[in-house]
């Protein structure tokens, strides 16, 4: 008999790449994610979106490290994701949590502690050092203030933002980008250390500007978080240019999301024409609605 699990993709708001250093992040689920289902066999097989993948693949190993918690067998698992991969959007982690969801039901241990784990377990195989960012707004959803280690705080919104997304270019491995910046931290501690006291203190000042729906206050926020990030060279030619048509389409602010290197950038301001602007310069796109 075939158990299933699904789980969201994710934006994070303010303090990627800090948050591994312990620094608090704001990150939202949104309305886009993976579903997994899976079944015992008599060898383990993965399909992704309807395709078998390759044994040498590195979902067989985040499966076998996922699968071991619950003492599980051979496995024939099969993966849908609503969210572009490898972009910043927390596709691996809604995979790893979709899954451990689906191994919960198949082991009959629902705990969340042990799903927790299963899904952190699933996330080490890509991000070898992952803050749990991903994996906890995978799992609990909503608007999140999340500090490395701590269970995560609910912020709660006057009322729901609509965040514009793009994917601006090709995605960067979360690992290399995390790793570049560990290398940046032990050429130059020092200026590390006062980027990541900068970074938290734009993510104290945002969380007011999300409870009472300032979207210019925190659009000004995110210009300011993308250049820390950028001078973390973190940045691209084609999220810059993403930046400037998001601008120039009347957005108060827009910074990238996740890993940077290449894929997704935010947008806070007036949906409707950020996007067309986007889908104008060829760009994939669309709305976060968070805090519904
Ligand atoms: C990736 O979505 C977020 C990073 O901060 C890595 C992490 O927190 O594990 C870049």
């Amino acid at each position: 008999m075939k158990s299933t699990g699904s789980a969201r993709g994710k934006i994070i708001l303010l303090g990627e790449h800090a948050v591994v250093y312990g620094v608090p992040a704001l990150v939202a689920g949104i309305d886009r994610e993976a579903r997994a289902s899976v079944q015992r066999a008599s060898s383990t097989s993965i399909l992704l979106a309807g395709q078998p993948l390759e044994a040498n693949d590195a979902l067989f190993e985040a499966l076998s490290q996922a699968s071991d918690l619950y003492g599980l067998g051979p496995l024939e698992l099969e993966l849908e994701l609503d969210l572009p991969s490898g972009s910043g959007l927390g596709a691996s982690a809604a995979l790893g949590v979709a899954t451990a969801r689906a191994l919960a039901h198949l082991a009959d241990r629902l705990d969340e502690a042990t799903i927790w784990r299963a899904a952190m377990a699933w996330e080490r195989v890509f991000h070898k050092n992952p803050s749990g960012v991903d994996t906890t707004a995978a799992m609990r959803g909503g608007v999140l203030r999340y500090v490395r280690g701590e269970d995560p705080t609910p912020v709660r919104l006057g009322q729901s933002l609509e965040i514009s997304v793009c994917v601006a270019g090709p995605p960067a491995p979360t690992a290399a980008m995390v790793e570049s910046v560990a290398r940046l931290r032990d050429r130059r501690p020092e200026a590390f250390t006062k980027n990541l006291a900068a970074i938290a203190q734009l993510v104290e000042n945002a969380e007011p500007t999300l409870r009472s729906g300032d979207e210019r206050s925190l659009g000004r926020l995110m210009d300011l978080n993308h250049m820390l990030l950028s001078s973390w060279m973190l940045s691209t030619e084609e999220i810059e240019a993403a930046r400037e048509i998001a601008r120039g389409a009347g957005a108060f602010g827009s910074k990238l999301t996740g890993s940077g290197g290449g894929g997704a950038v935010l947008a806070v301001g007036p949906s409707a024409p950020i996007l067309d602007a986007w889908r104008a310069a060829g760009y994939v796109s669309f709305v976060a609605k968070i805090g519904t």
